[in-house]
């Protein structure tokens, strides 16, 4: 039966999370405790924070922390980020935007994988889907496939909602789907719309092989198990299940009971919810 873990975080909301802003917390604490605390969307700044932000990345990566502090600075530094940090705050300051860290970590988890095939459900504005075209676009090389609801007009005038949502987005009048991906990262990039149960089946099937697979659609219990159990046979080896709201319920967890993965790394910190994005690997 599946169950919702977030309990603690509202209660430590106020005390907790404020000791842990002035620096009370270290950074070596147990990941429960660290994954509990935003200091987005600064945290980055603060070397101890970055320290440990790069070396998570670097034993998930299997690359050397150099090489990741590098991708980290390729990416903060990229207009295209910039940008759509300053949107997020800005005209789309649309909720189910993925956070600045978040989308860094995926960035970096890109740049070091080299990945041909990325397959990413629940697309919104595009958040999530920039941060992967810009490392594919870095990269030189690979697709991303991105399924959505298409979005729809809402009985309120200028307001675009999406249905199926766990919770309603926002867009600016007159936006669509995806519509904060930059024009010139599009070229790599394929939208289909439809509810990921029609959708996502038959792209697996026409892709066949996936390096990486990124879930931020329907967050129900059933959905996600659906989405993993149609993607895994197809995500070769060494290849990345990662996802949004990981910890909202037991999904994720049941789901990687039954085969054979690397640790679950979990990396956004939510001010006073549970964590957001994580990560693993298949093993042979
Ligand atoms: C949290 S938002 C995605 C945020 C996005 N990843 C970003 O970074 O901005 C969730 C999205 O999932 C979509 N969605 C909800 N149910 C879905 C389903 N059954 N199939 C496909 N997409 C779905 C919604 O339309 C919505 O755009």
């Amino acid at each position: 039966m599946p169950t919702r873990l977030s309990l603690p975080y509202r209660i430590i909301e106020g005390g907790f999370l404020d000791c842990a802003r002035r620096g009370l917390v270290p950074p070596w604490a147990p990941d429960r405790f660290w994954r509990l605390l935003e200091v987005e969307p600064d945290f980055l700044k603060q070397t101890r924070w970055r320290k440990h932000f790069v070396s998570k990345l670097a034993r998930l990566t299997g690359h050397d922390r150099e090489k990741i502090e590098d991708y980290l600075q390729e990416g903060m530094a990229a207009p295209e980020f910039n940008r759509l940090r300053e949107q997020l705050q800005g005209e789309a300051a649309i909720h189910g935007g993925l956070e600045a860290s978040c989308g860094l970590a995926i960035y970096i988890t890109i740049r070091a994988l080299q990945p041909k095939v990325v397959v990413e459900t629940g697309v919104a504005g595009g958040a999530s889907s920039t941060y992967i075209l810009l490392a594919l676009a870095h990269n030189g090389v690979g697709r991303l496939y991105s399924v959505d609801l298409p979005a729809y007009q809402a009985p309120r005038e200028g307001i675009v909602f999406s249905p199926g949502s766990s919770k309603v987005i926002e867009f600016p009048r007159g936006k669509d789907v995806g519509w904060l991906v930059p024009g010139h990262l599009r070229s790599r990039w394929r939208l289909s719309l439809g509810p990921s149960r029609e959708v996502l089946p038959g792209l697996i099937h026409e892709l066949e092989d996936l390096d990486l697979f990124f879930h931020d659609s329907d967050h129900s219990y059933e959905n996600i198990r659906f989405e993993l159990q149609t993607v895994w046979s197809s995500l070769r080896t060494g290849g990345f299940l990662t996802g949004d709201n990981v910890y909202w319920n037991t999904a994720w967890q049941d789901f990687l009971r039954g085969v054979s993965h690397g640790p679950l790394v979990g990396f956004c910190m939510d001010l006073g919810r549970a964590p957001r994005t994580a990560f693993t690997r298949k093993r042979g």
